[in-house]
């Protein structure tokens, strides 16, 4: 029997889709130990295989076939734009993606002025603005600590992550538009989903039942 290996998105997300491989009797002892440099755990009995990646090379560790499975946010999905199945939502990682900025943004954005829109995430704000908006704006891209940009004057906007608010509060920004809900997602290699149906199915439908319970 072949490995099936999961690629997980370093962090939270990681440790709570554990637990959820956890309850399917999928167990991953050795990456507990959060000491250990190693990258890649290995359950033998199960032929299964498990990495943690930075989010957005978990798309394309799967694409190209290198993991069957990945846990990923919807944010990094549509930015990378993989070729991959979305086959479930973890409905875990809850957010929104918005448009955010100071209140006095909101005319400049209505009238379509040409504003600077600074985010981690340019194919995202490039679709929301070209495509859905027909609205022309210059993009730059960030890495990090995006709500500076509107303070220091690098941008009028951003496009960025909004979970519980408390960053926009506590630096005079709102949301002035939102773009989609987010949250977290199990994909599937194409050609994995063929070749593996049978147990990627079984991980598909037991990750589907704990959703459902959890959110009845
Ligand atoms: C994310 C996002 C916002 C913040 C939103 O940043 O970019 O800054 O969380 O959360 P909130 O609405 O609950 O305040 P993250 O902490 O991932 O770091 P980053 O600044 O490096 O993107």
């Amino acid at each position: 029997m072949r490995y099936l290996t999961v690629a997980m998105a370093k962090g939270r997300l990681a440790e709570k889709s554990l637990a959820m491989f956890e309850r399917l009797g999928i167990t991953c002892e050795e990456m507990k130990d959060k000491s250990s440099r190693k990258l890649i755990f290995t359950n033998e009995d199960l032929k299964m295989r498990f990495f943690l990646a930075k989010a957005n090379d978990v798309p394309t560790y799967v694409e190209y076939g290198a993991a069957d499975i990945g846990i990923v946010g919807r944010d990094t999905i549509l930015e990378e734009g993989r070729k991959l199945y979305e086959v479930a939502d973890l409905k875990i990682g809850k957010c929104r993606m918005c448009v955010c900025g100071p209140a006095s943004a909101a005319e400049k954005l209505s009238h379509h002025e040409l504003i600077r829109v600074a985010t981690k995430y340019p194919n995202i704000a490039k679709d929301y603005f070209y495509n859905k908006k027909h609205q022309t704006v210059e993009i730059i891209k960030l890495n990090g600590s995006i709500e500076l940009a509107p303070i220091v004057g690098l941008s009028e906007v951003i496009v960025d992550i909004v979970e519980t608010g408390s960053t926009l509060r506590e630096n005079g920004l709102v949301v002035l538009e939102e773009i989609c809900p987010l949250s977290a997602r199990m994909v599937v290699n194409q050609v994995s989903m063929k070749r593996e149906n049978e147990r990627i199915g079984k991980i598909i439908r037991g990750f589907q039942s704990f959703v459902q319970e959890e959110n009845q």
